[in-house]
């Protein structure tokens, strides 16, 4: 496993639509470890294939309860609304109040390939949405109400309302 370099906020990688992964490949199986292995160094709550430059459907979660790996994740549902401060290991050192749904639905495929469903809450969801929009080309500071602000640790991908 490798440590991969986290592009930052304004390199066009970032603004790209990432491409559905087909097959797991020896390729795709050591980029999902280096992810891993990328957000623990980081001290992230998450990572998106683009943010190491590859543009795959291809997201890393770990809340604290074990990493999730999500292929070609897809919301199935949301609902309710949490309001919080959120941050991204691409926008080092600074956070800002997005309000995103208080629960999500993911459906996405795990390293096997295999469908998985996932339910998450408070941070989980708003988790999965900030890494699927990454897939989109889109980051967290399009969705900022009010101003960024600059936070201490800037290692830290998101902070509890
Ligand atoms: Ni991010």
């Amino acid at each position: 496993m490798a440590v991969r370099e986290i592009r930052v906020q304004g390199d066009e990688v970032l603004a790209k639509k990432c491409k559905e992964v087909k097959a797991m490949t020896p390729r795709t199986a050591i980029l999902i470890e280096d992810m891993i292995e990328t957000m623990y160094e980081a001290n992230g709550v998450g990572l998106a294939a683009p943010q190491v430059g590859i543009l795959k459907r291809l997201v890393v979660i770990d809340i604290g309860e074990g990493p999730i790996v999500l292929i070609n994740p897809v919301i199935l549902e949301t609902s309710g609304e949490q309001v919080g401060d959120e941050g991204c290991l691409s926008v080092p050192g600074k956070a800002g109040q997005v309000t995103r749904p208080n629960y999500v639905k993911v459906k996405a495929l795990d390293e096997n390939m295999e469908e998985v469903i996932y339910e998450g809450e408070g941070l989980l969801a708003r988790a999965f949405c900030h890494e699927i929009d990454h897939l989109d080309g889109h980051l967290y500071v399009e969705k900022v109400e009010g101003e960024l602000h600059d936070v201490a640790y800037e290692e830290e991908e998101f902070e509890e309302e």
